[in-house]
């Protein structure tokens, strides 16, 4: 098998050369004996990603010799006592991916006021004006490139299995109010419609909530208003999301020959792709969850040890796994043994 990408980011910035002037005035933020203490907040500590991105920067931490914070923060009052108990424990900085982005100024205040480097993972900031906060450290993925991907990938399946379009319709689970996820979904659709798919058979299943019970849910409220399509082609935001739609759908007696789902991450979805009789879930993009957890927790290191300010804006690629490949790409990239 040819060898797969390794994860490039490219730092847009950075990449330009527009490096801030505070990297080059800030001197090393710790004593040479002082020891460094990182946070690593997640909004969702139950999700494989984020236990995997937690992983990481546990070698992170093992491999240059911190302490690493793990808090899980599942709304903005956790958010803002763990940034507290994060002062109050030593910690020098953190790395957060937040439960919402709406609390951006909030964080960025807090961090600031409690004297702590901050940078942000997966979801980026907003700002009071509604547009993400550029000012903050971040590392995210390509979501538009990786949600045309999906789209492109959906397409090639229904070609493949011979479906017609006239009978076959999209069914998108969207959960626009995070960025990232709003980029994913748009990203799929224009794919598809870059295709020649006709715009009036994409449905869109609006989550409530960002996990499976949450896509089942919209999922099953779409399929009750559209019971004539014969093949349904899904995307969303990661694979919680496909995967609660797979679950909605099967349950109208659909299954692997009749509908195709790809999601995103590569993480949350291992079990389903083991199963012995293949799903509806036919693959998922697989983001670095090292990138994520190792590198940011990296970065926020030499931050602090050395001054060294991380570029701006950091982005990840991924690749589709599917039941052909994903037990030689997972090992590969650490997540399996
Ligand atoms: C968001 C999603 C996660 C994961 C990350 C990747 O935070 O909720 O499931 O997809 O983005 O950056």
């Amino acid at each position: 098998m040819k060898s797969l990408p390794r994860c490039s980011r490219f730092a847009t910035l950075a990449g330009l050369g527009l490096i801030t002037l505070a990297s080059l005035l800030t001197p090393a933020a710790v004593a040479a004996d002082q020891p460094v203490k990182i946070g690593f907040v997640v909004k969702q500590p139950e999700e494989p990603w984020f236990v995997l991105e937690w992983k990481f920067a546990g070698q992170a931490a093992k491999d240059l010799g911190f302490t690493l914070i793990k808090i899980g923060a599942t709304d903005g009052d956790k958010v803002l006592s763990a940034i507290d108990n994060l002062a109050a424990n030593g910690a020098q900085g953190f790395v957060i991916c937040t439960p919402d982005t709406r609390l951006g100024p909030g964080i960025v205040a807090k961090a600031k006021s409690d004297n702590l480097k901050l940078i942000t993972v997966d979801d980026q900031l907003i700002g009071a004006d509604g547009k993400p906060m550029l000012a903050v450290h971040h590392l995210g993925i390509s979501a538009t490139k990786i949600g045309q991907k999906v789209g492109a990938t959906l397409i090639e399946q229904m070609k493949q299995r011979g479906w017609v379009a006239a009978d076959t319709a999209v069914c998108a689970v969207t959960f626009e109010e995070l960025a990232t996820a709003k980029e994913r979904t748009d990203g799929a659709i224009d794919a598809i419609l870059a295709s020649g798919f006709a715009k009036d058979r994409i449905y869109k299943a609006p989550q409530r909530t960002s996990d499976i019970p949450g896509a089942f849910d919209a999922v099953t409220i779409l399929l009750t208003q559209k019971p004539n399509v014969k093949h349904w082609l899904i995307c969303g935001m990661n694979d919680s999301a496909v995967l609660g739609a797979v679950r909605a759908i099967e349950q109208r007696g659909f299954t692997a020959d009749s509908c195709v789902g790809v999601g995103i991450n590569g993480t949350d979805c291992i079990a389903e792709l083991e199963r012995t009789t293949p799903t509806s879930f036919y693959g998922s993009m697989l983001n670095s969850a090292k990138a994520h957890g190792y590198q940011t927790a990296e970065m926020m290191f030499h931050w602090i040890k050395d001054g060294k300010e991380p570029p701006l804006d950091t982005r990840t690629v991924s690749v589709l796994i599917t039941r052909d490949n994903f037990r030689q790409v997972l090992k590969e990239q650490g997540i399996r043994d």
